[in-house]
């Protein structure tokens, strides 16, 4: 059943059940694709969709860019599962709503969370169309008390006071600054310092000014509470982000953000971003 906090536990491993009678597939690696970056699960082979109306229990995502179905398949021979969508805050779901997916996948057997998105670049040095290692993440949204592991915790999932110190994992991003020079494009390859805010609206100068202050150096829409969630019942855990627009920290500046140019980045990297995460699936589960 539901309590007025999330769904229990039993009501989660109906949904895992669910799509392991789905499936034959067991993922080991999740991946959730971020906004105009579907295409990561084009790759997959041998794909098995499923679309999220078909889940019991998940909420169905409705944002331009983003699919909604489940993909489970192979990339470079290794079982994984792809959220092509994903469940964003401003949508109007709460924060343990939009991360219910990563405890489904924990309990389906996933123990490595592959978490991308679209974000605005605040780092001066960084280029549209640059990739970011995420190294950590400032959890903007936790600050005001909204954190998707407010309210009762169970133990199953995981400790109620949970550290987050070492919430990206140390030997990923050094396979992934390996695996950037391999594929040569370690040129466009950052690491740094991720934010969430609720948006939906993209953030005025003196917001953007202000993250940039306090070391920010990408800010998006998501991924904060996905990771919390995934480190909570202890995932191992990788954020890519795709900078899709330079942040407007200026009144001099004339242009705006817009989503149109988030996915135009999005089909811009496609191909390189696809070569990239399944190179890094293919390490990562060798690792
Ligand atoms: Cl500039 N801000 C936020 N919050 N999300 C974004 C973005 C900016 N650009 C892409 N996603």
């Amino acid at each position: 059943g539901k309590s007025s906090k999330g769904y229990s536990y039993e009501t989660l491993v109906e949904t895992a059940n669910f799509l392991l009678s789905r499936t034959s597939v067991r993922p080991r690696i999740g991946v959730i694709c971020g906004s105009g970056m579907g295409s990561l699960a084009e790759n997959i082979t041998d794909p098995e969709c499923i679309p999220y109306e078909e889940i019991p229990n998940f909420p169905v995502s409705t944002v331009e860019g983003h699919h909604g179905r489940l993909v489970f398949g192979k990339l470079e021979g290794v079982p994984v599962v792809a959220m092509q969508g994903r469940f964003h805050y401003y949508e109007g779901y709460p924060l343990w709503k939009c991360c219910l997916p990563v405890r489904v996948m924990k309990l389906i057997g996933v123990q490595t969370l592959i978490a991308t998105n679209a974000a605005g670049g605040l780092n001066p040095n960084y280029k549209v169309g640059d990739l970011m290692i995420v190294r950590d993440h400032i959890n903007m949204m936790g600050f005001a008390g909204n954190n998707p592991l407010h309210g009762p915790n169970d133990e199953r999932f995981g400790p109620r006071f949970p550290p987050m110190n070492k919430a990206y994992n140390l030997e990923y991003r050094k396979i992934a600054k390996e695996v950037a020079k391999e594929q040569g494009i370690d040129n466009i390859v950052r690491e740094g310092v991720y934010t969430c805010l609720g948006g939906p609206n993209f953030e005025t100068v003196a917001e953007l000014n202000m993250l940039k202050m306090v070391g920010v150096d990408a800010v998006g829409m998501s991924t904060v509470h996905e990771v919390i969630i995934a480190r909570h019942c202890d995932m191992k855990v990788f954020g890519l982000s795709l900078i899709t627009n330079e942040c407007v920290t200026s009144y001099d500046h004339d242009s705006e953000a817009n989503h149109e140019e988030v996915l135009d980045v999005g089909r811009m990297r496609q191909d390189t971003l696809r070569q990239y995460v399944s190179r890094l699936v293919q390490r990562f589960a060798s690792s």
